[in-house]
């Protein structure tokens, strides 16, 4: 079962960058250099056993499929849909799409003139098809002991109640509604509820500040905003209800006006009358929700009507609202779901990510319900009350799929072997991956102490413009590569070009661009489809640019390398480096900011920003604190740099453009690679830098 070959730990870094420029200020192209020889050559075979049981056993099997999916979208996602109901069959036409710029506007569609719901193909199907009684979420609170759960049944009444009570506040099919929720089981009941009666759910990661959710309210104009009044996370109790007020009181600045507040009374965190009321605006959910109807109609709609938006970062700008619609999405995260993870209905799944992120949208709600599958929602932390708190809760719950971000491995690693192995975790049979390139050592970590070197890994490459897997191993299908996330899912043809736009055959490496839709594809940033044309489309035109790096491998395992954009990537947060600059300036005292990513042991990337005070000001300890302070309120606190670097100036070229190239370097202490800096404006800043790096 374990790797033919032994290899020592590589480093992470091994894939160094050089820099290039374009017209699209790509960062970095990923090394032509080869990985380590024994990287690419170390295989670990599939357990013969499990690959009796998989969906799909060889990878002849795979390649059959593959090709298919290839040859035949139409017929190939025609059938993945029939497994669904639709109350009225999709048109003639299974897609159409143009993904070239220079042909035309970017236009992808899947299914439309198909009539369905998702809640309903989550919930009232499966409870049809006999499994009311199934549990579908098993809820772990915070604190250890603190638990409940819903059968579908319950979760379908659950729901049904939630949107008779929106449909009664004037929420009708279109609207959208913001949610910022912890993961309650009332996030996930939010999530369906708005899909059952058609409305267009923005989910706000609860670990946004005031003026971020604000943003976003201000952005998307929702009926209604879905929050509770406070939530614990580890020790520390966070009073989410004054963040929604101060957001809602700003938008109404701005003349935007959300007339309601449902506010669930999480009494665990925070008694309801120590919470601040707006009695004109503000409903308790438990006041109010629990009268309506258990049944609520479906409104069907459009295979191509929106279900969601969801605000993600880039390289410039406000952040993006990444809309999904209806029909494509429903299909793609359910085959995904059930592939990658090789799903069974005995199993018991956990996804540790937020619903306030993508792969909780797809991950944690949508894909593992429309599967029928049961699901762990977890509210706290995972080293919470100590470091074995996440294998405690798979042998509570006999978790067989456990998938999680390696950041939290890397963490886990840290803490020592034994609060893993004192548990017993031999209900797991299925490991994986996301957010960030995993790198081997924290792999062989995953794949040998918590998966006792039996569970596969599916390292799942996506984001959130792509809705779901699009490069994923499947478990038992092929052999692994400890740090690659090996081939295309069904349907996707990734394809890596170089600078020019050149699509590279074999072994190679550039910028990981798709070629053709699928079915979970975004369809447009909201209010801004020409944003969406430029950002994705236009840098490689005739193809969808991830704004990723990849290495092809001689055997053609495809091996992600980071961002090659101005994102950064910290603990599997994609956070633009131009909106900490903003938040920084925006700080009175601070002239101007550059902000990098460099590389953390635990985070994969954190950040490091460079800040100029204003004329007269004088660099403090102080003055730090409170420049981190700014980012936390325009952003949040998980987008706090880690290290505030004093510039007296910035390197900037000529012409006035940074050169971030030279702040990468120094950040990150290369100093004897800092390349050529006599194209530099002022050289000598360089200098000042250097010698300022430690105070
Ligand atoms: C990175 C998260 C390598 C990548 C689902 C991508 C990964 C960004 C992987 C999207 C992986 C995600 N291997 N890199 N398995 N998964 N990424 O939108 O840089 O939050 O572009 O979606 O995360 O982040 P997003």
């Amino acid at each position: 079962v374990v790797g033919r070959t032994r290899i020592n730990p590589i480093s992470s870094n091994r894939f160094r960058s050089v820099m290039i420029t374009t017209a699209h200020r790509l960062r970095q192209l990923p090394s032509r250099r080869k990985a380590v020889a024994s990287d690419d050559d170390h295989l670990i075979l599939p357990d013969q056993d499990f690959s009796q049981q998989a969906h799909i056993p060889s990878f002849q099997k795979y390649q059959e499929m593959y090709k298919r999916s290839i040859q035949d979208p139409a017929g190939f996602w025609s059938q993945m849909a029939s497994h669904f109901y639709w109350k009225k069959k999709w048109g003639q036409q299974v897609y159409s799409q143009n993904l070239d710029i220079t042909k035309g506007n970017i236009n992808i569609e899947w299914f439309k003139g198909g009539i369905t719901n998702i809640c309903y193909n989550c919930l009232d199907r499966n409870i049809e098809s006999g499994n009311g009684e199934k549990i579908a979420i098993h809820w772990e609170g915070n604190e250890p002991g603190f638990d409940d759960s819903l059968t579908y049944n319950q979760l379908l009444e659950r729901v049904c109640q939630l949107a008779n009570c929106l449909k009664e506040n004037g929420v009708k099919k279109g609207d959208s509604v913001i949610i910022y929720l912890p993961m309650l089981m009332e996030l996930p009941i939010s999530m369906l509820a708005c899909a059952r009666i058609g409305a267009v759910h923005s989910v706000v990661f609860a670990g946004f500040s005031a003026e971020s959710l604000e943003q976003r309210i201000i952005d998307c104009k929702p009926k209604i905003v879905i929050t509770c009044n406070a939530v614990k996370r580890g020790t520390k109790v966070i009073n989410l209800k004054d963040i929604v007020d101060s957001a809602l009181s700003g938008s109404s600045q701005n003349g935007i006006h959300v007339g309601v507040c449902l506010t669930y009374a999480n009494e665990s965190a925070m008694k309801r009358e120590v919470t601040k009321w707006q009695k004109e605006r503000d409903i308790w959910w438990q006041d109010a929700v629990p009268k309506y109807s258990t049944k609520c109609d479906v409104e069907w709609v459009d295979g191509e009507d929106p279900l969601f938006l969801l605000y993600t970062s880039g390289s410039t700008g406000k952040p993006k609202g990444v809309l999904h619609t209806t029909g494509g999405y429903m299909i793609y995260t359910a085959a995904t779901f059930k592939y990658a993870f090789d799903y069974k209905p005995s199993d018991i799944y956990w996804c540790t990510a937020d619903c306030g992120w993508i792969t909780g949208h797809s991950y944690v709600s949508y894909g593992p319900l429309l599967n029928g599958a049961t699901v762990v929602v977890y509210e706290g932390v995972p080293n919470y009350p100590d470091p074995g708190r996440c294998w405690d809760i798979v042998d509570k719950y006999k978790v067989t799929i456990f998938y999680t971000a390696p950041t939290l491995v890397r963490s886990l690693m840290r803490d020592g072997n034994e609060h893993v192995t004192r548990y017993s975790r031999k209900s797991l049979r299925v490991l994986g991956s996301v957010g960030e390139p995993i790198n081997p050592t924290a792999w062989r970590w995953f794949f040998n102490v918590v998966g006792d070197a039996r569970c596969p890994i599916s390292d799942t490459w996506w984001q959130t413009e792509t809705g779901g897997f699009m490069i994923t191993p499947l478990p038992g299908a092929w052999p692994q590569k400890p740090g690659s996330a090996t081939f295309p899912f069904f349907g996707v043809q990734p394809v890596i070009v170089d600078e020019k736009g050149k699509e590279m055959e074999g072994e190679c490496s550039g910028y990981l661009c798709v070629k053709n839709s699928w079915p979970g594809a975004f369809r447009t940033l909201f209010g801004d489809h020409e944003r969406y044309e430029t950002t994705y489309f236009s840098a490689f035109p005739g193809y969808y640019f991830s704004g990723d790096g990849c290495r092809r491998d001689k055997d053609g395992y495809h091996w992600l390398t980071g961002r090659v954009d101005d994102v950064i990537n910290v603990s599997g947060h994609r956070i633009g480096t131009a909106e900490v600059e903003s938040a920084l300036v925006s700080h009175p005292k601070c002239a101007e900011a550059a902000v990098v990513g460099v590389e953390h042991e635990v985070k994969g990337q954190c950040i490091y920003a460079f800040v100029t005070p204003v004329k007269g000001v004088t660099y403090s300890e102080d003055l730090k604190k409170s420049l981190v302070l700014s980012v936390r309120t325009n952003i949040g606190a998980f987008a706090a740099p880690d290290k505030i670097h004093w510039a007296p100036g910035l390197p900037k070229t000529r012409s006035g453009k940074i050169m971030r190239r030279i702040l990468r370097k120094i950040a990150s202490r290369q100093l004897d690679e800092l390349g050529d800096t006599s194209t530099l404006a002022d050289p000598s800043v360089v200098d000042q830098l250097i010698a300022l790096a430690d105070s």
